[in-house]
């Protein structure tokens, strides 16, 4: 049996005393009702996009990310791709509806925030974890008041009917589905017909070109972790509610003072490497905007959470270590990429003293997702640095999407 509480605690924000308390009951509990046992890490990610953007989309990942175009699920109301690396790292499920008029819970969320709205469908839904019960994992949850969508609404909403998903939650918006597949087993979803599309992978095939004419193919590593922003408030029972869900524990968090915001980090229990279930990391203001015209400090997290709702804001990738050319492998990834016009939020920062490197890219027209580049040097045994963290917060802040006042 795991223990979910034996993992070091690193990081040095002060967490209530509800939480410290709570932390530890609800990972005892999921040990032993056999949870952390039955569900393993993350298999795919779920994303959507406008009608029309999801092969623009796949010719950006093919370019930034190791992703490439497998197949296209034809279903009633949307195109939906899988990409993959391979069968050790988790597939991105990119949808798209048919329909431009097409509503859905979705949706719903995206409209009630000034900045989400202006891209109905786009949003990073959820994660899908992989486990050897689904029914019966299902089946506690529910027991423990999460919800999910019956077998109708699955069928309604247009989803895989082999994934259970829960509802959004109500502190992260997202998903998290359930599924099952043999040990070393492929991924199967059961969503429409299969096809290939020539347009999506022409798409996939130029930009893996594109790559290996740059030099970067070989140097972009799977995901490393998903960043989710929320509001202040909520910090801690989006913490606590992702543990309930998954097999992850808690590695502690980040106080960025200066950006009035933190960076808390849960990791899978099984220790397996990020590339294989990327670390899932929650940002939240350290007070809400309310009483930010008290102490006038910059609000880059929260300003995020009112202009876009509760969402993924990031998916980092990480780059092998060594050099290229002369150059840290993340600095030759970054040139290589914005020499083909992508943006960046800012310079890469840290260093090989400090253990690593990181930046943020602009955010996708299509998804609104920033992608993250993180190299780490030779032994650094820490996840991230605060230095880091506070200088990545800021660049957050300058998105266009959050410098606006709507
Ligand atoms: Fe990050």
């Amino acid at each position: 049996m795991f223990d979910s509480l034996s993992m070091p605690r690193y990081g040095d924000k002060k967490n209530s005393d509800f939480f410290e308390e709570y932390l530890v009951r609800l990972l005892k509990e999921r040990d032993q009702s056999g949870l952390t046992d039955m569900i393993g890490g993350i298999e795919a990610m779920l994303i959507s996009v406008e009608p029309g953007n999801s092969v623009k989309y796949i010719a950006e990942l093919a370019i930034m990310t190791p992703y490439q175009y497998l197949v296209t699920l034809d279903s009633d109301k949307h195109l939906t791709h899988v990409l993959r690396i391979d069968m050790n790292s988790p597939d991105i499920l990119l949808r798209e509806p048919k329909d431009e008029n097409h509503y859905d819970i979705f949706r719903s969320l995206n409209d009630l925030y000034p900045v989400g709205a202006r891209k109905h469908h786009s949003r990073y839904l959820g994660e899908i974890l992989l486990t050897t019960d689904r029914h019966r994992v299902v089946e506690l949850q529910q027991q423990r008041e999460f919800r999910f969508f019956q077998l109708g609404q699955l069928a309604e909403l247009d989803l895989p009917l082999n994934v259970s998903i829960s509802k959004p939650s109500p502190y992260t918006q997202n998903v998290v589905g359930y599924m099952e597949r043999p040990i070393d087993g492929i991924r199967v979803y059961h969503h429409g017909e299969c096809i290939i599309l020539p347009s999506a992978q022409a798409a996939s095939d130029r930009g893996k070109e594109m790559q290996e004419r740059l030099g970067i193919k070989e140097i972009l590593l799977p995901v490393d972790h998903l960043a989710t922003r929320v509001y202040s408030q909520n910090r801690e029972a989006a913490i606590l509610e992702y543990l309930a869900l998954s097999s992850y524990y808690y590695w502690g968090s980040y106080d960025i003072k200066d950006q009035n915001s933190s960076t808390n980090v849960t990791k899978n229990i099984r220790l397996a490497p990020e590339s294989n279930s990327p670390a899932k990391v929650f940002t939240a203001n350290n007070t809400p905007y309310c009483v930010n015209h008290l102490d006038q400090l910059p609000s880059p997290t929260e300003t995020f959470v009112r202009n876009y709702g509760p969402r993924l804001h990031h998916i980092a990738v990480d780059v092998k270590d060594g050099q290229t050319s002369g150059k840290e492998n993340i600095d030759y990834v970054v040139d290589a990429i914005a020499a083909q016009g992508k943006g960046f939020l800012l310079e890469t920062i840290g260093s090989r003293q400090e253990g690593l490197k990181q930046i943020f890219s602009s955010a996708s027209e299509f998804s609104s997702l920033i992608i993250e580049y993180v190299q780490r040097f030779g032994d650094f045994h820490g996840f991230f640095t605060k230095e880091n963290v506070a200088q990545l917060t800021f660049a957050a802040g300058q998105e266009e999407g959050v410098r606006e006042d709507v």
